[in-house]
């Protein structure tokens, strides 16, 4: 039997339709997530692996997407390494004792992740056996850079100006923390591929607010080494959302997939990181809160702007939106499915 589509799609192969997911598809805009939500915290239904793989599969059974992504989060990393995580409602994910100097940096506890993390590593596997074949599972972990902002700052922030500044001003502490962090990612992306996932994202949320030449020196050395490490035993996701700047320095990591985030024209993308990489993207998430005919009309759009791409792969340029009508999520999918066959 030939591989799913998705993956075939990820190796740059001929595919009979574009393959669609969606970042962030399962969560709150899904009446069957929220009547989970509101029994239990969000870290508690991350930790137990039955109603992990139970939301994972939520919009497995509401929609025809070609891939299901693991139910977890990326600061439960940091979390497993010393770091005490709660999340806030309305204000968002807080670490309660951020890292500020060097011996914060050297408490870190070394991640095990079949030790530590045990419960999504356990819920990949229970998804997989609950998954059919044709639905390839995808694995994921937050970028380095992206944990260390948090970390450093402890909780979300517009630019993060206290983290560039932190990293500005003693690159060997920064160094002495993201060499901690990766060797944890590593570890742990490692372990999802030996508990059954079928390809890995890497969401750098917060790359964004760097400048190229710092993001060159600060943040892609220890993407590499996390890129190298794997090598290609799985297609290599990356996602740098507002990252649109940072194309040229992506297109020369070691990975097959580039993430094209919502603001950026596919045309221009493909012109500036060429055609090794496949891309996935980047319908603007809002208009699939804008009605049925706004989106109707903007898809066979999406779909043209990414004909001289290697190959692409249906996504929206950054997670659904909690607002979101599930009813648009379904003709999202399905017209991507009828217009792709056709073309
Ligand atoms: O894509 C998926 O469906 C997989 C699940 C997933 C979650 N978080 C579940 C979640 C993924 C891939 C993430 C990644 C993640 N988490 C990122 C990177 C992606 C991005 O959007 O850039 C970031 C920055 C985080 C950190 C985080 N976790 C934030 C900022 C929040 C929102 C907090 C809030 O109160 O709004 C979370 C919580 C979270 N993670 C939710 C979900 C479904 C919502 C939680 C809820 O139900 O209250």
């Amino acid at each position: 039997m030939s591989d799913p589509v998705f993956l075939r799609a990820c190796r740059g192969l001929p595919v009979s339709h574009r393959p669609v997911w969606l970042m962030r598809q399962a969560g709150r805009y899904m009446e069957e997530y929220r009547a989970l939500r509101e029994k239990m915290p969000i870290l508690e239904m991350m930790k137990d692996p039955a109603i992990a793989t139970e939301v994972t599969l939520q919009p497995i059974n509401a929609f025809p997407v070609d891939a299901a992504i693991i139910f977890a989060d990326i600061l439960t990393l940091p979390e497993a390494m010393g770091l005490n995580l709660e999340f806030i409602p309305g204000k968002g994910p807080v670490f309660h004792n951020p890292i500020q100097d060097m011996s914060d940096v050297q408490k870190l506890r070394p991640l095990n992740a079949e030790r530590d993390l045990d419960f999504t590593l356990e819920a990949i596997r229970m998804t997989r056996a609950q998954l059919s074949s044709d639905i390839p599972l995808i694995g994921f972990s937050g970028a380095p850079f992206t944990l260390a902002c948090y970390a450093v700052e402890g909780s979300g922030s517009k630019n993060f100006d206290e983290v560039r500044a932190w990293m500005y001003n003693d690159p060997d502490r920064w160094a002495a923390l993201m060499d901690r962090l990766t060797d944890g990612v590593l570890d742990y992306l490692q372990a999802q591929i030996d508990a059954g996932a079928q390809a890995l994202q890497l969401f750098d949320s917060w790359a964004g607010c760097l400048p190229v030449q710092a993001y060159e020196r600060f943040a892609a050395p220890w993407t590499r080494k996390i890129m190298e490490g794997l090598g290609d035993q799985v297609p290599r996701i990356h996602f740098a959302a507002n990252g649109g700047h940072l194309l040229e320095v992506l297109a020369d990591l070691p990975l097959e997939v580039i993430g094209v985030d919502w603001r950026q024209d596919p045309r221009q993308v493909i012109k500036r990181v060429g055609t090794q990489h496949v891309l996935q993207g980047n319908l603007d998430p809002a208009l699939l809160l804008a009605g049925e005919e706004a989106l109707e009309e903007a898809l066979p759009a999406l779909l043209d702007s990414y004909r001289e791409a290697k190959g692409h792969i249906v996504n929206l340029g950054h997670g659904v939106i909690k607002t979101t009508k599930p009813e648009r999520v379904a003709q999202f999918v399905t017209r991507i499915h009828e217009l792709s066959r056709q073309a």
